[in-house]
């Protein structure tokens, strides 16, 4: 996820933003305008920054560098009339100077600024072997397709047909901003990646969200997928399929600061809903589903993997629970001995095999402390390393010797939710790049799992849809005593993250059990004030939970359980159907947990993006 802008009008320095009326509180150059902008966006990353400008007869000057917005020093160019820039949120290619935003042809003429992934650039790549490429982007592809496509001889030498061409060359997803030099236009294409159209008097916005350019106007257009649009001052031209479309210009109401949380009231709630989008983004040109396989672009040393005893999982909070999911697919999947362990508590131990144990730190930020220990620890014990972060760059894909990527895209709110369903969905990819290379998982169990995964973004929207039912029971049962939250097997970890968040951010007392534990003492604090919420799907043993849940109902307590679709367990008090996803339904069921903590803490108005004494990044052991 990355966050692009682009300006173009009639504003000069020293103009005072007198383009337009909107514009009249915003003064400013190009330069600056598009800088304001990329600050406006920066929740979306800030791993490198850079802007493009034009202008009539200063060119196009391009500046980009690591770090953050502030770090970037944007040209003075004075007859700049129009301008992109781009924040990063690197997934190709690390925080570097070189991998900053805009990426240009060989000549500088074009520059593009883009916000998703190009899946085939590599073979683009090799294509365009004639062309100098500086960076490890997956982007620089498109400056020199554009390049190309403008050159080429039964082309028009117009940067928007280039588009257009360009546009049918890439798979994956993309929101992209191109400029050339000496074309007073901004060109911009879509597919599968936000972008909005800012409609002023005298000047045209484009952006990843709206909140980038708010302050200048507030009528916008979003782009359907597909569409390719033309921006000059005097308006914008939109065609899909090569022809004119007209599409609806809307007013938007929202404040700045709810606009920047895609109007949703808290980031916690915008990162629960962007779970469908944030999983596709983790399974992108990943999945070989007909031949039951994975790219997963992770390799280890030739029969690693064969003679592999042990896979020890180290990871703290919501990522241990997704290293428990994980434990079970490695056993069942990759059929090696699969053992998880709080970071802290991590030790190496006697009567291991180093050189036959591969310990996987699990840790959306890559930067805590807890799990920085545990990997040096292994280290120190010879044992092979890797990492399953979502953060380019942290501090343990330094220190391990392989990492996969979980592409979730930023994660503001401190309770981690979208990270949780795309480090497990990683992590079993992971489990079946590993069975299969060891021979213990045939292509068609690969395939199913596969296609499980890949059903599971749309089974989590159809989850996240029925939010109603469960901001109703959220009411309900709101002001309970405690709550207590259980599933069997792959139930576990679910019922364990579901009460972490619900304790984390109502700051209510809940707890998670392995439903059969409860008899064994739990029991005791059941109560009718102590609602029993159960996972009871596919791969979380329905049936035997159901009995633990229905010995805590005769002890008064209410029942609430997330279901497979098509079961039935009438003694619930609250059902939510699960979409069948297989061996990922228990992930689905989670979102339905999600859903509760946040509506809990919502109606008690608790601070739910910063819950009280925690941090999003523990860097402290
Ligand atoms: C809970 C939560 C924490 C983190 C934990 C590990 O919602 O976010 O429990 O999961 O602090 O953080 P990372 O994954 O960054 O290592």
């Amino acid at each position: 996820m990355c966050g692009i802008i682009g300006y173009i009008g009639e504003i000069h320095a020293g103009d005072g933003g007198a383009a337009s009326d909107r514009a009249a509180d915003a003064p400013g150059s190009v330069g600056e305008i598009v800088h304001r902008g990329l600050k406006n966006l920066e929740y979306r990353g800030y791993d490198s920054a850079g802007v493009a400008l034009a202008g009539p007869t200063s060119g196009l000057t391009v500046a980009k560098r690591s770090g953050e917005v502030d770090a970037l020093s944007v040209p003075d160019v004075p007859d700049a009339t129009l301008g992109v820039g781009h924040t990063r949120w690197s997934t190709h290619g690390p925080p570097t100077d070189a991998n900053a935003h805009p990426h240009t042809d060989c000549a500088g003429d074009v520059a593009v600024v883009h916000n998703g992934i190009v899946e085939n650039y590599e073979a683009l790549k090799a294509e365009l072997s004639d062309h100098e490429f500086t960076s490890d982007t997956d982007t620089e592809v498109i400056p020199h397709l554009i390049e190309e496509a403008l050159a080429a001889d039964d082309g028009d030498d117009d940067l928007l047909a280039a588009v257009h061409r360009v546009e049918d060359r890439l798979e994956g997803s993309y929101a992209i901003c191109a400029v050339r030099e000496g074309d007073d236009r901004i060109v911009v294409a879509r597919r599968g990646s936000p972008i909005v159209l800012g409609r002023g008097e005298d000047a045209s916005f484009v952006a990843s969200d709206v909140t980038a350019f708010l302050e200048h106007t507030r009528d916008v257009t979003y782009l359907e997928d597909g569409d390719v649009a033309a921006l000059s001052p005097d308006g914008v031209e939109i065609f899909a399929d090569g022809e004119p479309v007209e599409r609806t210009i809307e007013t938007v109401t929202w404040e700045a600061d709810a606009a920047e949380k895609g109007g949703y009231e808290h980031y916690m709630r915008k990162e629960i809903h962007e779970q469908p989008s944030a999983l596709r983004q983790t399974l992108a040109g990943r999945l070989d589903v007909d031949g039951g396989d994975v790219d997963l672009d992770v390799s280890f040393p030739p029969g690693f993997l064969a003679d592999l005893e042990e896979i020890r999982i180290v990871a703290c909070g919501t990522s241990y629970y997704a290293g428990r999911y994980a434990a079970q697919l490695f056993e069942e999947l990759a059929g090696v001995r699969a053992t998880v362990e709080i970071a802290s508590e991590y030790e190496f131990g006697a009567g291991r095999t180093p050189d036959r144990t591969l310990v996987v730190a699990v840790t959306q930020s890559g930067e805590t402390a807890d799990t920085l220990g545990a990997i040096r620890r292994a280290n120190a014990a010879g044992a092979r390393t890797f990492a399953v972060t979502n953060t380019l760059g942290s501090t343990v894909t330094r220190e391990v010797d392989g990492t996969a990527f979980i592409r979730a895209g930023p994660e503001i709110g401190v309770a981690a939710t979208k990270t949780f369903a795309s480090q497990v969905a990683t992590l079993a990819m992971l489990a079946v790049a590993v069975g299969r290379d060891r021979g213990a998982l045939s292509a068609a169990d690969a395939r199913s799992v596969l296609k499980d995964l890949q059903g599971l973004p749309g089974a989590v929207q159809q989850v996240l849809d029925e939010e109603n039912q469960v901001r109703e029971a959220a009411r309900e049962y709101q002001d309970s005593e405690a709550f207590f939250f259980v599933g069997r097997a792959l139930g576990v970890p679910v019922a364990l993250e579901g009460a972490l968040k619900l304790k984390e951010i109502s700051y209510d007392h809940a707890e998670g059990f392995a439903a059969g534990e409860l008899k064994h003492g739990p029991l005791a604090l059941v109560t009718p004030d102590t609602p029993v919420l159960a996972v009871l799907t596919e791969g979380a043993r329905a049936d035997e939970t159901m009995n633990n849940v229905t010995e805590a109902q005769t002890r008064g307590a209410p029942a609430l359980g997330c279901v497979s679709a098509g079961e039935e367990y009438d003694t619930l008090d609250v059902s939510f159907d699960v979409p069948d996803v297989g061996i990922v339904e228990p992930l689905a069921a989670n979102v339905y947990l999600q859903l509760f903590a946040y509506h809990v803490a919502n109606e008690k108005g608790r601070a739910i993006d910063k819950p009280r004494n925690l941090a999003k990044s523990v860097t402290v052991e």
